[in-house]
């Protein structure tokens, strides 16, 4: 059945102020999942029969929020690395001990697929109630062929329990798995030569994201994955400049990546990389206020050369444990300097681009997916202001309704 929403007032993030500025009530018409037309007059209720029709009664409506980068499943709990982290230990010193990644890895490759689907729903509700309808996820804490199979297909698994997109992104380079102590080289080559092939071939996920960082992978072996990545038809992004600058940023702009994510240590040069690419750089405020680092990614250059800026939560154990999108608009201006409005591009539009869905989702507009969140807020800007207090009405994915 299709869906008309009546007395609806649109914030259809259409390039421009106008796009931000909430329409006068109109009637919004669905069909096959798609959105139809956005009228100014009033369908009367006998003109649709064969129609679901709801009316919004003023409530202002957005596209559906997009998370365009997560760590949703995984095993295991890291509450004590938090404690060690607030008494002084580093990031990187906790991953040298074993902790980080690793102990992710270790408990992530103990558990079943159905094991990683129930740990996951929670961390999603969360999302969810935060008005989002697409969301990436990406593995990383399987590190074996197995495991990071087993990882992909319990993201997907999410769709069966909840009205919910997963995007999903392999991530088997984040981190050298143990077997593989002082041969990363030929980690590098595993994944190359059987990960990527057979995630292609399943059509597991549709990118291939790598950690290009100093306890992660070096720039050389970055671009080998990237080459393999894009020799099977998939698409890359890269975790990059998140704690040193390596040059990933430029390196991922260079194979027309879809993402550049992190970034804080991103330099000009990197800035001029993005620039001349489509690349969308990706800001994770959550980890930059969890890791309490002081160093912000390069916001007025970003902005003067005309980035696309999205905004994500990076939910994860170890350095975004944040399953709130709003929660992360409100991060991106308080801690990043954004507008309310860039917050809210960074999390519907330039998100829908940064995981190659520029065309079909982040918008309100005809032939867009009906991919939305219905507000009981009165300004877009509430969405960044407020912290915690329930405001969504309903989302609506692909065409159908569901109350929250
Ligand atoms: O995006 N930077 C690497 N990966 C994650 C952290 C993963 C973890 O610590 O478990 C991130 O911040
Ligand atoms: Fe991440």
């Amino acid at each position: 059945m299709d869906l008309i929403l009546t007395n609806a007032r649109i914030v259809s993030m259409e390039q421009g102020d106008l796009g931000y500025q909430p329409s006068s009530p109109k009637t919004v018409v669905i069909k096959a999942g798609k959105i139809d037309a956005c009228l100014d007059s009033h369908i009367p209720i006998a003109a649709a029969p064969e129609h679901k029709v709801i009316d919004c009664q003023g409530k202002l409506i957005t596209p559906g929020l997009i998370d365009c980068h997560t760590h949703l499943i995984y095993a295991g709990n890291r509450a004590n690395e938090f404690e060690m982290h607030l008494q002084g230990v580093p990031y990187p010193a906790i991953a040298k001990q074993g902790g980080g990644i690793l102990s992710t890895v270790h408990a992530t490759r103990t558990a079943s697929i159905d094991q990683l689907v129930e740990l996951a729903l929670p961390r999603l509700e969360g999302l969810l109630r935060s008005g989002v309808t697409s969301v990436e996820i990406k593995s990383g804490y399987g590190l074996t062929l197995h495991d990071e199979i087993k990882m992909l297909k319990a993201a997907k698994h999410l769709e069966d329990h909840r009205r919910i997109k997963v995007v999903t992104t392999l991530l088997a380079a984040h981190a050298i798995p143990p077997e593989y102590q002082h041969r990363s080289d030929d980690y590098v080559e595993h994944i190359c030569q059987e990960i990527i092939p057979l995630v292609a071939e399943q059509k597991l996920a549709s990118s291939v994201d790598v950690f290009c960082e100093s306890i992660g992978f070096t720039l050389a072996q970055t671009e080998k994955v990237f080459q393999a990545a894009i020799a099977h038809g998939l698409q890359v992004k890269g975790h990059t400049e998140q704690l040193s600058n390596l040059g990933g940023s430029a390196l991922t702009a260079h194979y027309q990546g879809l993402s550049a994510d992190h970034i804080e240590y991103l330099d000009e040069q990197g800035v001029f990389a993005l620039a001349r690419s489509n690349t969308v750089a990706t800001l994770l405020p959550g980890a930059f206020y969890f890791l309490r680092e002081t160093q912000r990614p390069p916001i007025d250059l970003l902005r003067q050369h005309h980035i696309p800026m999205a905004i994500a939560s990076d939910f994860n154990p170890g350095t975004s444990p944040f399953a709130d999108l709003t929660l992360m608009m409100n991060m991106a201006c308080t801690l990043f300097g954004l507008t309310p409005q860039e917050a809210l591009r960074g999390v519907t539009q330039h998100a829908a681009q940064a995981l190659g869905f520029a065309d079909s989702r982040g918008k309100i507009a005809t032939g867009y997916d009906a991919d939305l969140a219905i507000w009981n807020i009165s300004h877009p800007a509430d969405l960044s202001y407020q912290v915690g207090v329930p405001r969504l009405h309903a989302r609506v994915v692909d065409g159908a309704f569901t109350y929250e």
